[in-house]
């Protein structure tokens, strides 16, 4: 349990970082443009805020907190599991083998790595890529759920069974997370298994690419402002 005084600083740094957030927004929501470079003001101030973040054990072995990469105002996030090797010592996320096959899955439905915001559950690498455990992840969720309130996507794509879990709230597995939307933060998302257990186990490849092809159709529906897929 936190203490007292922990609670009232961690309440103070919280309303202190909400009024620099919407001050900002208030004063500058007559310019569109100023607005989304006010978005990523924000979301720098929250990278800079957490790059030494200890509040939990992953802080340990970590060598950078991968925070999460891509356009302040992305119509698309993508949010996987946890940071690993590659990204620990990189410090952006999917820059490894995943990050590349899910490059191919995104490119094969039309959109570009630097479109999308990636990010992840946690933002330390587990030792030895173990699953993040539950008071982990935890403690850096609220950093992604401000991550997805600042950029304010149009639709998310779920990574992996670890990510489905934790932002649909359900235990069951990802299959049966699969083949309909969810609504996160009020925000249309789909589930697909995670790039990595692609690399194991080629035979889950037919039903992602099923799952991002509906997602590119949701994606069509909402914003409508990509060219037709040649291989429909
Ligand atoms: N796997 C993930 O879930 N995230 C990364 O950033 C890299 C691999
Ligand atoms: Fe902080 Fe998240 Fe890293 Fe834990 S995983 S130390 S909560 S940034
Ligand atoms: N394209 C495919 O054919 N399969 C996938 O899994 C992803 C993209």
């Amino acid at each position: 349990m936190a203490d007292r005084s922990q609670v009232i600083a961690s309440t103070k740094s919280y309303l202190a970082q909400q009024s620099a957030m919407y001050g900002d927004l208030y004063a500058e929501s007559w310019s569109p443009q100023a607005k989304s470079q006010t978005k990523g003001t924000t979301l720098d101030s929250l990278c800079q805020e957490k790059r030494d973040c200890t509040a939990c054990e992953l802080s340990a072995a970590r060598t950078n907190v991968v925070f999460g990469i891509g356009p302040a105002d992305a119509k698309v996030m993508c949010i996987g599991e946890a940071p690993g090797s590659e990204e620990d010592l990189d410090g952006k996320p999917f820059v490894g083998a995943a990050g590349q096959l899910l490059d191919k899955i995104l490119a094969a439905i039309g959109f570009s790595r630097d479109e999308v915001y990636i990010a992840n559950i946690v933002k330390c690498r587990p030792p030895g890529n173990r699953d993040p455990e539950p008071e982990e992840i935890s403690e850096c969720l609220p950093i992604l759920n401000r991550q997805i309130e600042m950029i304010n996507p149009v639709l998310i794509l779920v990574l992996g069974k670890v990510a489905a879990q934790t932002l649909l709230a359900k235990d069951g597995s990802l299959n049966s997370m699969r083949g309909t939307s969810h609504a996160i933060h009020g925000v249309q998302a789909v589930v697909t298994y995670h790039p990595a257990a692609l690399l194991r186990n080629s035979q889950f490849k037919r039903d992602t690419w099923q799952d991002v092809r509906s997602f590119r159709k949701l994606y069509d529906e909402l914003v409508g402002d990509k060219p037709a897929l040649d291989h429909s």
